[in-house]
């Protein structure tokens, strides 16, 4: 169930028709769905009553100030990879005590921004990283607290580019290497072990990989504990699918059912990174048809939303469901490539899609399109990003005004001519 349906013939966002949004705003266009969002965070963080645990949203798939502050305001907490981000959930009014900070690749500026701001956990990836965190923690005349992110070595069965737990990708350390590093940070007094983190990918369908990560990790859990090593919270990551076509995800409850039996035996706080699954259908993308034309045997509908604000299609060759904003009734459909401006041929939203006949100015609803939409958009080929509308009832919110020309040129210099090097 989402709150964008058909309503007298018009796609609407909860009470509002889409065709109005557009008006109003603009296309392309992201509208997201409030109640959705609210909905979505609070079925996951019920399907874990009963333990102690914290949803902390990765905001890497959709870092909008008033979707953070939505969550934020449920209780949330937030799993972020950059000081960008950690910026963003402060701006947004999230605690950083209810922050983990993920990645791969944390620069000294962004250790020392997290350790400032009081982060719930930083999690460690290599033993590189934990030696520059202590050296910045020192510094600072703090104690990091640290978890590290293990590589639990179990296959998502996911898109080979958003698998991240395999024995080859590069996040997180090998079981064997995690006790080594857990032993040394135990000793470093600029180190605080707080727990044990993994995330094995993204968009999965089922619960086993879920929960045979959580079981490898979990015997280095007792290993840890059987050398006085305490580790106080197990993060499980993020990673649940959704439905964008035919596939089937696990629902929340029976996803949080699995993860509590896996971890029954553990007895500190579970903590969850969900980004997908709390904001991919809880936002569209409105398109307005800009040209069609045939090409050799090939129909094509030009539309005026790109790669350039939805990636997927052309990155991972994800399916987007796209239906016209008003359906027509018993129109012959016409299979067409959906098509962008951009001057890639892998600018598509959607391939051999049956549609009904359209004309300039129909518009287009691009489904799922809140996860990773708006957050991977670009300014490739000097196009402005869309703007992003939350919606609630009867009641619409620019959460992002449409960028300007002038906010495509902001902070470049007009002169081509260097003066002298001083620095
Ligand atoms: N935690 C960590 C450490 C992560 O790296 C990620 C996602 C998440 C949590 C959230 O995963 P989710 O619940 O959203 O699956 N751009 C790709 C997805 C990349 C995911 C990267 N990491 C896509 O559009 O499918």
């Amino acid at each position: 169930m989402n709150h964008f349906q058909l309503k007298d013939g018009v796609l609407h966002a909860d009470e509002i028709p889409l065709p109005r949004l557009a008006e109003a705003y603009g296309t392309p266009l992201f509208v997201y769905s409030t109640a959705t969002l609210k909905r979505h965070w609070k079925v996951l963080d019920r399907s874990l009553k009963g333990l102690k645990h914290l949803v902390c949203y990765a905001i890497k798939a959709n870092s909008n100030l008033a979707i953070l502050r939505t969550f934020a305001e449920l209780g949330s907490g937030f799993d972020i990879v950059s000081g960008g981000e950690l910026y963003r959930v402060l701006q947004a009014g999230g605690q950083a005590k209810k922050v983990v900070y993920s990645g791969v690749g944390k620069r000294d500026d962004e250790i020392a921004f997290a350790l400032e701001a009081g982060v719930k956990v930083l999690d460690v990836e290599s033993a590189a990283e934990l030696a520059r965190v202590s050296i910045v923690a020192r510094r600072l005349g703090k104690r990091a607290p640290i978890a590290l992110r293990v590589n639990p070595a179990v296959d998502p069965k996911t898109h080979p580019y958003i698998a991240t737990g395999l024995k080859e990708s590069k996040f997180g350390v090998s079981m064997e290497d995690a006790l080594r590093l857990y032993t040394l940070a135990a000793r470093d007094p600029a180190l605080e072990v707080k727990g044990v983190a993994l995330h094995i990918g993204s968009q999965i369908t089922e619960t086993g990989p879920f929960t045979e990560a959580i079981r490898r990790t979990l015997e280095l859990v007792g290993a840890l504990r059987g050398q006085g090593i305490r580790i106080g919270h197990f993060d499980v990551g993020g990673g649940l699918g959704i439905q964008y076509r035919d596939e089937a995800p696990p629902h929340p409850d029976e996803y949080g059912a699995a993860v509590k039996q896996a971890l029954a035996s553990f007895d500190g706080e579970v903590l969850l990174e969900p980004g997908r699954v709390l904001v991919g259908n809880a936002g569209v993308l409105v398109t307005q048809v800009l040209y069609t034309k045939r090409n050799g045997r090939r129909n094509f509908v030009v539309v005026d939303a790109a790669m350039t604000d939805l990636v997927r299609p052309a990155f991972y060759g994800a399916h987007h469901e796209i239906e016209p904003v008003v359906p027509v009734e018993d129109a012959k459909p016409v299979v067409a490539d959906v098509v962008g401006p951009v001057c890639e041929s892998s600018d598509f939203l959607g391939k051999k899609r049956a549609l009904p006949p359209l004309e300039p100015g129909d518009l287009l609803c691009v489904r799922s399109a809140g996860a990773y939409g708006f957050a991977m958009s670009s300014n490739y080929n000097t196009r402005t990003r869309a703007a992003e509308v939350l919606v609630e009832g009867d009641e619409a919110l620019l959460a992002r005004r449409r960028e300007t020309l002038q906010d495509l040129v902001r902070g470049e210099s007009p002169s081509p001519r260097p003066r002298r090097f001083t620095k």
